[in-house]
């Protein structure tokens, strides 16, 4: 029992760049198969979470090729930013449709494989912004879809357990990747390095090495869970 993750096979959601990218590196690092998926064209798999028929066949070609799946990190995310009427219609409509349908488009294709193979560890990147329903970054609606997030990983956790599939979830303070850069002035990161005890924002390898933890057998007792990776943010 440790992290190493030889004769693993993951898929990554969102993992071109940001968070994502680092959680697929860190678990290859450790023996993992990736299998790195993103809706950029750029991307060795290109999966639209919400096409919910080209997930499905995106994870039929990985097991078939890698010989099974055990590991499945849902990443790919969508930011909405602003007062509750700042987001129009339309970029509702996708938020609920990448940070909860994909997770769920995500989940009913991979369990099945998961079932086959006799265990799983699902790993779910929800935000800080679950516990108040927006904050810092991110606002009501988005904070509204990573509680959503968190409430999936809770329910999840209890019916997947007897089945051997952990199901957790990661909640990051501000990370420094492209999803926020526009919006971090030096005068905003300041104001919320401020209210973070240890001093700095999230790095995308403090979300990582978690995922790295949670989707080995070292958190085995561990289901239905959401970590914080926020410096004490939560606690002031
Ligand atoms: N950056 C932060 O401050 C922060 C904080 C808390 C939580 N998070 C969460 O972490 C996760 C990763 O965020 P990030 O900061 O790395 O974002 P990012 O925007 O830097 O990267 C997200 C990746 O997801 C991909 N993506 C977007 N829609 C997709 C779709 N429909 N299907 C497949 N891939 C898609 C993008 O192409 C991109 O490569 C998200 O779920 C986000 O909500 C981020």
């Amino acid at each position: 029992m440790n992290l190493d993750l030889n004769g693993r096979v993951a898929l990554v959601t969102g993992a071109l760049r940001g968070v994502g990218a680092k959680i697929a590196a860190r678990l290859a690092e450790h023996g993992a198969v990736v299998h790195a998926a993103d809706i950029d064209d750029k991307a060795a798999l290109r999966m639209d979470v919400t096409d919910r028929a080209a997930v499905a066949a995106a994870v039929a070609k990985i097991e078939k090729e890698s010989g099974g799946l055990d590991i499945l990190v849902n990443n790919a995310g969508l930011l909405a930013n602003g007062p509750f009427d700042a987001t129009a219609g339309e970029a509702w409509d996708r938020l609920v449709a990448v940070n909860l349908t994909g997770l769920y488009n995500c989940v009913q294709a991979c369990v099945p494989a998961m079932r086959r193979r006799g265990r799983g560890a699902i790993i779910n990147i929800a935000s800080v912004s679950h516990e108040k329903g927006g904050g810092a970054f991110g606002n009501v609606w988005y904070g509204t879809t990573k509680a959503g997030v968190v409430a999936m990983t809770k329910g999840l956790g209890r019916e997947l357990g007897p089945l051997a599939i952990r199901v957790n979830a990661i909640a990051p303070a501000v990370v420094a990747t492209d999803m926020v850069r526009n919006l971090l002035t030096p005068e905003v990161r300041e104001r919320i390095v401020a209210r973070i005890p240890l001093g700095r924002l999230a790095e995308e390898d403090d979300v990582a090495r978690l995922a790295v933890f949670l989707a080995s057998d070292w958190s085995d007792f561990i289901t239905g869970e959401t970590i914080a990776v926020d410096g004490g943010f939560l606690r002031t």
